[in-house]
């Protein structure tokens, strides 16, 4: 676990503060994002969300870093997660799911926490309907990885791993 720092950072410095102790990464995912596997498979896929964390975990191990995943249904379960991160996480993969289109709740805890965060989703928003081409985040997120399908989470965690390394080098 990464030590807590005071004061704010820019976006893209680790919010850890730390140059020693592995890259720690939090993975929210938002509502109904429990039920991949079974939900839309035609649009989400048939891997079940236990089973991308699991592999979240593996692919941490494999890349020395700290991975902890969670998801809520409710938006401010996932303020509460992203506010209970600060200080102790050096980027946020945060798939919100429909609140990504519509919390500005979400948003101000991001900005909080100042924690630089890689949006992800499974599917590509722009070949849907119109209301989910909006994002509440889109502008304050370091990166944004859609359209892969579960591999959108690995591809952000290598990001993830990539971006970390940069801040801590960056800063000291
Ligand atoms: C989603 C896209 C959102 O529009 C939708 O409400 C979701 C999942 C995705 O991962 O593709 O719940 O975030």
């Amino acid at each position: 676990m990464a030590t807590r720092v005071k004061g704010r950072q820019k976006a893209g410095e680790a919010a850890a503060g730390g140059a020693s102790g592995p890259i720690a990464v939090l993975v929210i995912h938002g509502p109904n994002l429990n039920l991949l596997g079974e939900r839309e498979p035609e649009i989400y896929g048939r891997t079940r969300l236990a089973d991308i964390d699991k592999e979240l975990k593996q692919l941490g191990r494999e890349l020395e870093m700290k991975v902890e995943t969670f998801q809520s249904n409710s938006e401010g379960g996932i303020v509460d997660r992203i506010q209970k991160a600060r200080g102790k996480c050096d980027v946020l993969i945060l798939n919100p799911g429909a609140y990504t289109h519509t919390s500005v709740a979400i948003r101000d805890a991001i900005q909080a926490v100042n924690i630089p965060v890689i949006e992800v989703h499974l599917s590509n928003v722009y070949r849907r309907e119109p209301f989910r081409h909006h994002s509440t985040i889109a502008d304050i997120a370091h990166g944004r990885i859609m359209g892969f399908g579960a591999e959108s989470y690995s591809l952000a965690l290598r990001a993830a791993r990539t971006m970390a390394e940069e801040s801590r080098r960056r800063s000291g």
